[in-house]
């Protein structure tokens, strides 16, 4: 009976499609599932850094209620102080790609939230000597107004990233433009450049080089960018290091 097989044919078809539907509208909660098993793996064992050392401590002071802080090898406290922000920014970037839209209040200039992130980042204890910075604006403000809170996650994901791949002496050069119709900000660093093979695939979600990387940083990166209108890129220098550029169009 070939209308039957025919029949048989049209809904294999049409499941298929159905799928195929289901695996577009779904693909970053699909994927999301995927990594969170490793996700919380990384959080765990960044967390027993995080408890063995206030262990160490409770350790010392012995089984009383009170006692003050007895002395303490300070870099078990820088390294319980590190990994409790990793975790921190692990969860912020996971939490962040899960959503399904960010909501976008536009209210400051970019280029006070590129000055005060960069400036606030650059105060961090555990930043300060790995990396420098030079800002070039234009006079006064550029126009544009973003989202402070969601763009200053981009400039952090961004440093993060450049620090990460220097060896030392991390530089960053950060230049906002602003033409009739658009700031540019640019953002370029003295790492060895982004590896080749990963160029064309680095602001998918869950790509990365590293050990101990969600691969969410551009993802979430780009999200920001592009719900605000916006478009991210990146390519290598010649030379060394990597080169990222932000536009926005500005409405006339
Ligand atoms: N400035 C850079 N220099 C060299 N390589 C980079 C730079 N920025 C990104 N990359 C490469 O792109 C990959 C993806 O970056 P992304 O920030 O999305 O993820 P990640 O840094 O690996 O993890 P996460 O940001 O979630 O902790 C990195 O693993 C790294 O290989
Ligand atoms: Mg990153």
């Amino acid at each position: 009976d070939y209308s039957a097989l025919a029949g048989l044919v049209i809904s294999i078809k049409e499941y298929r499609d159905k799928l195929n539907q289901y695996y577009e509208e779904n693909r970053n909660l699909i994927l999301s599932g995927r990594h969170s098993a490793s996700i919380a793996h990384d959080i765990r064992s960044l967390n027993i850094g995080v408890a063995g050392f206030l262990n160490l401590v409770l350790n010392r002071l012995g089984e009383t209620q009170e006692g003050t802080i007895p002395k303490v090898d300070k870099r078990g406290l820088i390294m319980a102080r590190d990994n409790s922000r990793q975790i921190e920014n692990l969860l912020k970037n996971f939490s962040m790609f899960n959503r399904s839209e960010l909501i976008i209040y536009r209210d400051t200039d970019l280029v006070k939230v590129v000055r005060d992130k960069l400036n606030s980042l650059k105060s961090r204890v555990d930043y300060e000597r790995k990396f420098n910075f030079d800002l070039d604006v234009p006079q006064g403000d550029s126009g544009l107004l973003v989202d402070a809170d969601w763009f200053s996650t981009v400039i952090e994901n961004l440093v993060k990233n450049s620090i990460e791949a220097c060896e030392k002496n991390c530089h960053i050069s950060v230049k906002i433009i602003k033409t009739c119709t658009k700031v540019v900000l640019t953002f370029e660093d003295n790492s060895g450049g982004i590896p080749a093979d990963l160029l064309p695939h680095i602001f998918n979600p869950f790509v990365s080089s590293k050990k101990r990387g969600q691969g969410l940083g551009l993802a979430n990166a780009r999200k920001v960018v592009e719900d605000q209108e916006g478009e991210i890129s990146v390519k290598n220098k010649e030379g060394r290091g990597a080169v990222f550029t932000i536009e926005f169009p500005l409405s006339p």
